[in-house]
């Protein structure tokens, strides 16, 4: 079982990677901001938290002490990255910058896996083809240039670095919709639920990724519709005609993604999409009850 710090522990992302980790018998380190409700990890005896900046490389050391594997997960995400350039630029480029000089100092480097984003593809609307790992990168967001540059300062480590490129994560939740939903109605669109990524990241500790490009995490080919497809699903559960929803009147980044080679590796496709809305229909029920 490996030692494992989870940086953004205290995160959506972060929170239920660790209780999967945990379940799999790991010892965890939780690092994230002071300011975070932690409360989700009482009783946690074995677990250690540390309550720290990631920009103070003085703070993630201490969490780093015996430290097999790493998960970077601090992040700044949209929409608060579009409104905050410099803090978004802080965090995710210097923060990690931070972390790796941090790495430096140890005696026994770690493997990092880093949770990147399909976003760094920028608008590929005009591909008519699924993307591939290996499609240039063309960030059209303050977010998805931050992942850039935080891939570029990984990739020039002497870390063993398995970066994911992860699409839209969704869950099956009684939810008020977005206001605009981050795609066109047209545009191709595929996501992927939160179980099937954490999935993807536990099976990673046990696998050797040989890859020299991204993994490419997302539904796979069931998921594999349109934005307007998509909608009308989740409406008709929600009972929200598609004609009540907004979309983007310009294209986002998402689009269908070639994930043949993180699906080799890591087996972590295992619900589809109707699964997914059968899910949906259950949470709304029990939510209404
Ligand atoms: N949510 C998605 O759909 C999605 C998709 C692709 C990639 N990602 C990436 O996955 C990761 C986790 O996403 P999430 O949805 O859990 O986001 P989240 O906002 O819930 O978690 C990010 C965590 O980073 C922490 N953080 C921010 N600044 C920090 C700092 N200075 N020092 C230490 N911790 C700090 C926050 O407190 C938060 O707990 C992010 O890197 C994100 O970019 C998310």
């Amino acid at each position: 079982m490996a030692e494992i710090l989870i940086t953004g522990g205290a995160g959506s992302f972060g929170r239920t990677l660790a209780t999967e980790l945990r379940h799999q018998g790991h010892h965890l380190h939780i690092f994230d901001l002071p300011s975070c409700d932690f409360n989700y990890f009482n009783g946690w005896e074995e677990t250690n938290i540390f309550k720290g900046d990631i920009l103070k490389p003085g703070s993630i050391k201490d969490a780093l002490k015996d430290v097999s594997v790493i998960f970077h997960l601090a992040a700044i995400l949209p929409p608060v990255s579009e409104a905050d350039q410099d803090r978004t630029f802080k965090v995710n480029v210097e923060g990690t910058q931070s972390l790796m000089t941090a790495c430096g100092s140890l005696n026994n480097a770690p493997r990092l896996i880093f949770a990147s984003s399909v976003s760094v593809y920028g608008d590929t609307s005009n591909e008519k083809e699924v993307i591939r790992p290996d499609h240039p990168v063309n960030p059209n967001s303050w977010y998805a240039e931050s992942k850039v540059k935080a891939e570029e300062i990984l990739t020039a480590s002497d870390l063993p670095v398995s970066n994911l490129r992860i699409s839209g994560v969704v869950i099956p939740a009684f939810l008020d919709p977005p206001e605009p939903w981050p795609f066109m109605s047209s545009q191709q669109i595929e996501l992927l639920v939160l179980p099937d990524l954490i999935t993807a990241m536990v099976n990673l500790v046990g696998a050797e990724d040989m890859s020299e490009q991204p993994l490419l995490i997302a539904g796979g080919p069931g998921w594999q519709v349109s934005g307007e497809l998509y909608v009308t699903r989740w409406g008709e559960v929600m009972d929200i005609p598609v004609e009540d929803m907004d979309f983007m009147d310009q294209p986002g980044w998402l689009h269908w993604y070639d994930t043949s080679a993180s699906q080799a590796l890591l087996n972590y496709q295992n619900t589809s999409i109707d699964s997914f809305f059968k899910e949906l229909e259950i949470a709304v029920s029990e939510a209404l009850a």
